[in-house]
């Protein structure tokens, strides 16, 4: 017991010693263990930076790029509405419910036409491939990439027997905005808009899985033709 406060006290005074004094000023720099992002290079507005050929701290848009929520042309075609509302509003359009229950169908907001729901259709493929065909597959079956990397049970969306490719659109709509299970909530990156859009495209898929050969029928021998084309070439 006598050795053991011995080197307790030694390990006591060494620990005391040897951490500085806190408080007290040095010209070193703090050692951090785990230095996070506390430390690294910066810019300072309006300086000059050797980084870049022209000397030039601040840069301008890269070419061809456009600002986030600048998009004339989006807000012309899909039923004039903004192209970035993220929330906030207590209709439908905004909620996915009606007076307490999930609703069904296209909100009168989007103003579907006959013109623009091809466009409308479009915006949903594309945001659906940016934001969830990692998971849920190009075509939602489900088989995205992620799924050989270990995210489980990542759902069919366009399997009928299963409830949530059938349940109403709302419900989807609210699935999207808040997540579930290990699906994450898009309510803080994918505008209502397009949150709408993507239910849209997930229906159309569910229709194409099992639309009737008369109704897809010149389609599908225009892809087997140019198939068999390609293949005896
Ligand atoms: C990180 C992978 C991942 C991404 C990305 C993802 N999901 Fe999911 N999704 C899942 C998983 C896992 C489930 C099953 C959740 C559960 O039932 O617990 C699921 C379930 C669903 C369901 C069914 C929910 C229910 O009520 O059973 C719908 C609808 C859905 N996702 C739509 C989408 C849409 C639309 C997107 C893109 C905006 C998306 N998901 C993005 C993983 C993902």
């Amino acid at each position: 017991m006598k050795y053991f406060f011995i080197a307790y006290a030694i390990i006591a005074a060494l620990v005391i010693g040897l951490l500085p004094t806190r408080g007290s000023k040095s010209p070193n720099a703090p050692f951090r263990l785990f230095p996070d992002m506390d430390d690294q290079d910066k810019l300072k507005p309006q300086k000059p930076d050797g980084f870049f050929a022209d000397g030039q701290g601040g840069r301008l848009p890269v070419h061809g790029t456009q600002a986030l929520g600048f998009n004339p042309e989006g807000a012309a075609v899909i039923g004039g509405i903004p192209e970035l509302e993220f929330g906030g509003g207590t209709g439908y359009y905004a909620t996915g419910g009606i007076d307490g229950y999930y609703g069904n169908g296209m909100p009168e907001e989007i103003k579907l036409t006959d013109e623009n729901v091809g466009a409308f259709l479009r915006r949903g493929e594309e945001s659906f491939s940016i934001n969830c065909a990692v998971c849920h597959g190009k075509s939602g079956d489900g088989q995205g990439i992620t799924g050989q990397f270990g995210v489980p049970g990542i759902a069919n969306l366009t399997d009928d027997t299963k409830k949530h490719a059938v349940y109403p659109d709302g419900r989807m709509f609210e699935v999207i905005t808040n997540g579930k299970g290990q699906m994450g909530a898009y309510k803080h990156n994918i505008p209502l808009r397009d949150r709408w859009a993507i239910i849209a495209y997930v229906r159309s898929m569910q229709y194409a899985r099992k639309a009737p050969y008369d109704a897809v029928k010149e389609a599908y021998d225009k892809g087997i033709a140019e198939q068999q084309a390609a293949a005896t070439k």
